[in-house]
């Protein structure tokens, strides 16, 4: 299987290697890389040089982890990337490597300094180059650390030192090898960008390549170069974000080539699909197909109540609805996808990090369909993604759309799925999503929507009882959905919900608002 765009022999942009030793942070330090215009390609720690050179890095990034250099297993690099002429940046745990590899001397901390320290700068160039560290050579830096540098190795100085005289930061001029103590990529650490900045800039000589513009031409050429001069590409468009910029990249490159199908499963949001079908329809008359498969989903969801099987039936029906539409279309070759980089990354591949839970996505359809795959979004997040698609003029609500499940709303009607139950639910979420976005707070979480609940209750609508469903309304902040903190409302935004709620749908009872951090919970209700 070919997977498109992770082959970089072509690409003339500059690329960071950072090597994963599973620090918490190593994420971050990607974003970073690329908000500061250079690319970042996150790879495992144990990557062979042969492998690493492959990718012509203008510099290597060691990253944290939470292991020590001392203890059994500890997490080591090909040592052949020192000699490589590439610059390396060590952080934390990647100073102490790189110490030790390099002939110094590392110990554990007899103290550690998590959280806020402060150092002094001994030579502003070429790290610190910065007005506000020129300044005051004294900084404040996040550390979290046990183990130290006591020798720097051979042909280091010290750059910058702590108050308790650890060392902050450690350079080999010469051979253009840095290491720091301190965590440059959190937003604790003031002027840490600058000094990724610096290391990229100063050091590694890397110019911005890393924009929206240079992503378009390249992924564009390079879907022209895989796709050939006649053959043709299908995509599963769902209307999200990430699957409409990949439909406005491809219609660019190939224009009546790219054929794309909209499988309309009947559970998505209030007005959601009218919507995908009258841009689409407009933007790419001719290649555009729309499904109209909710009959066939709610048959098959019918009476069905428990989670796990409603999500595979769903799954499974989706891939049938597009293998049927795509197979009769007949000489189509390739199968283009909106997988991003949060999907790509190996989970596991870095030292201790934690097995990341994986959904079903509807939209994630199997190889064995018999096409070979095309993501052009396999290097980007999601934000990255969103910048893209503002570059291609995709409109704000399509660009600015909440992350939403491939099940859709069946997952968050709980147990059996009906119609009734569908308009019940799209009017409680238009109406919660609407006094969300009026109070000015859209950009602001990371989901918001209601969840109908499987329970009935007594009320009093008028004058009389009134037994009818609760409906419970869910708002989260995160940043990667992988944690999340139940967002802290205002009573008032709250109410205005709970009384258009019950009062516009007649059957409501009650509205709930449910107060669960992802973990214990987590985000969606099934
Ligand atoms: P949970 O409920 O696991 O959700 O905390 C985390 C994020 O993933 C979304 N989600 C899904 N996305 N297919 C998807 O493409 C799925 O089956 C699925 N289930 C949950 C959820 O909306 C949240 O953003």
């Amino acid at each position: 299987m070919e997977h498109f765009l992770t082959d970089n022999s072509e690409s003339l942009r500059e690329k960071i290697v950072l090597l994963d030793f599973g620090g918490q942070y190593s994420m971050l330090i990607a974003r970073r890389v690329r908000e500061a215009g250079v690319y970042c390609e996150l790879l495992p720690f144990d990557t062979p040089w042969e492998k690493i050179k492959e990718y012509e890095p203008a510099g290597i990034i060691l990253s944290g982890s939470p292991a020590s250099v001392y203890q059994d297993n500890a997490p080591r690099c090909d040592r052949a990337i020192y000699d490589g002429g590439v610059p390396i940046l060590g952080i934390c745990y990647g100073m102490h490597l790189l110490t030790g590899d390099l002939g110094g001397e590392v110990k554990r901390g007899s103290r550690s300094e998590f959280g806020r320290t402060s150092f002094n700068i001994e030579e502003i160039e070429p790290l610190f180059k910065d007005a506000s560290f020129r300044d005051q050579s004294f900084c404040n830096g996040w550390m979290s650390h046990q183990d130290e540098v006591l020798k720097a190795p051979p042909g280091f100085n010290i750059l910058a030192r702590t108050e308790n005289d650890t060392m902050a930061a450690i350079g080999d001029h010469n051979r253009k090898i840095y290491g720091l103590q301190f965590h440059p990529e959190v937003f604790h650490t003031p002027g840490g960008s600058n000094v990724l900045k610096n290391f990229l800039y100063e050091v590694c000589g890397c110019s911005q390549t890393w924009t929206p513009r240079s992503f378009i031409k390249d992924a564009v050429a390079k879907i022209r170069q895989v796709v050939g001069e006649r053959e043709k590409v299908v995509c599963a468009l769902s209307g999200g974000v990430d699957s409409s910029v990949v439909a406005f990249l491809l219609d660019k490159a190939l224009a009546d080539r790219a054929v794309f199908i909209f499988v309309d499963h009947g559970l998505l949001r209030f007005d959601e699909a009218e919507e995908v079908v009258r841009l689409y329809c407009e933007k790419l008359q001719g290649q555009f197909i729309h499904v109209d498969a909710r009959e066939r989903f709610l048959r098959r969801l019918a009476g069905g109540t428990d989670p796990e099987e409603k999500r595979r039936i769903i799954g499974n029906e989706f891939i049938g609805v597009f293998k049927e539409n795509a197979l009769s279309m007949g000489d189509i070759v390739y199968l283009a996808q909106g997988t991003i980089y949060p999907d790509v990354i190996e989970s596991g591949s870095a030292y201790g990090s934690a097995v990341i839970k994986s959904h079903h996505n509807v939209g994630g359809l199997p190889e064995e369909l018999g096409f070979e795959l095309i993501e052009p979004l396999r290097e980007l997040f999601k934000d990255e993604v969103r910048l893209v698609g503002a570059e291609l003029g995709l409109p704000d609500s399509i660009l600015k759309r909440q992350p939403f499940p491939g099940p859709g709303l069946a997952v968050r009607i709980i147990g059996a799925v009906s119609a009734e139950k569908l308009a019940l639910l799209q009017k409680a979420d238009a109406i919660f999503r609407d006094e969300v976005y009026q109070a000015g707070l859209a950009e602001e979480l990371w989901q918001y929507f209601a969840v109908l609940t499987d329970v009935n209750v007594v009320g009093v609508k008028g004058d009389d009882r009134h037994y009818g469903p609760v409906i419970a309304l869910r708002a989260v902040v995160s940043e990667d959905a992988m944690t999340a903190d139940w967002a802290r409302l205002s009573h008032d935004l709250l109410e205005k919900a709970s009384i258009r709620i019950t009062g516009e749908i007649p059957e409501v009872a009650r509205v709930v608002y449910d107060v669960t951090s992802k973990p214990p919970g987590t985000i969606e209700w099934e």
